[in-house]
């Protein structure tokens, strides 16, 4: 099957992530801003991952369910890499070629994070597996920054069996964090950093402004 890549002629939507640690309001803000984007009469996928195919959200049982250890690191790269790609052949790329914007909460920066730095130096094995299994990236990500004490305690305030990686604490957390904005800096021209310990309101206005461009220039 085809990829489609940022300049592919039969590519003409967006494609948003969100990232940022757990409990850093991604969900929230990823549901307002495609509450905002259908009232501008926009059509938007709002989606998620691990998930949003059928397979992929079997996928995502298996990873995110059960034993914290239930998993090497490398078959987890391996396990992320297989739902997202069937979540790009049955959802992203047919939305994008269809010209909607598509709104993902978490991405493979994620991937890069929580398998390429959590148990080991493994990011290169992940940037290897992405470039053969799936050779895209978003237009834009959305870095929702975020203090991780706040973040866990908002994460734990939610009832729900997915635990394995808010079970790996602060520490993680606060990891995550930091590697979060060194991808960032990383990739500047694709990734905005918003500062996530405001009220919902503040935060969803910030990516309201910082969006606007992105749809201006990139849909006809
Ligand atoms: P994530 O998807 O990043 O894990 P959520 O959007 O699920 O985060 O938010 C985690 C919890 O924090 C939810 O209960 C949500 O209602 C709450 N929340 C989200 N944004 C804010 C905010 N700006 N201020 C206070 N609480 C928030
Ligand atoms: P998510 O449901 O977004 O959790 P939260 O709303 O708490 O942020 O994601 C579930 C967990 O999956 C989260 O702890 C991060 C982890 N994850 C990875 O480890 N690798 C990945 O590639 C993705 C997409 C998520």
């Amino acid at each position: 099957m085809a990829q489609p890549g940022r300049r592919d002629l039969n590519r003409r939507g967006l494609f948003v992530t969100f990232e940022g640690i757990d409990g850093s309001g991604k969900s929230t803000q990823a549901r307002r801003l495609a509450a905002d984007l259908r009232d501008q009469g926009r059509e938007v996928v709002l989606t998620r991952e691990p998930g949003g195919s059928p397979g992929a959200e079997e996928i995502r049982s298996l990873v995110l369910e059960g034993d914290p250890d239930r998993w090497s690191a490398e078959t987890e790269i391996l396990l992320f890499t297989a739902a997202r790609r069937d979540h790009m052949e049955r959802t992203i790329w047919p939305a994008l070629r269809a010209g909607k914007v598509v709104i993902c909460d978490r991405f493979a920066d994620s991937t890069r994070m929580y398998q390429g730095l959590s148990r080991g130096q493994l990011r290169p094995v992940v940037d290897d597996l992405h470039k053969l299994m799936i050779a895209d990236e978003p237009d834009l990500t959305l870095l929702i920054d975020m203090d991780p004490t706040t973040g866990l305690a908002r994460a734990k305030g939610r009832q729900g069996h997915e635990e394995r990686f808010e079970d790996f604490g602060l520490d993680l957390q606060a990891r995550m964090r930091e590697g979060f904005l060194d991808l960032a800096a990383e990739f500047p021209a694709r990734f905005r950093v918003i500062d996530g310990n405001r009220a919902e309101d503040e935060v969803a206005a910030d990516i309201r402004h910082l969006i606007a461009p992105e749809l201006a220039s990139d849909l006809t």
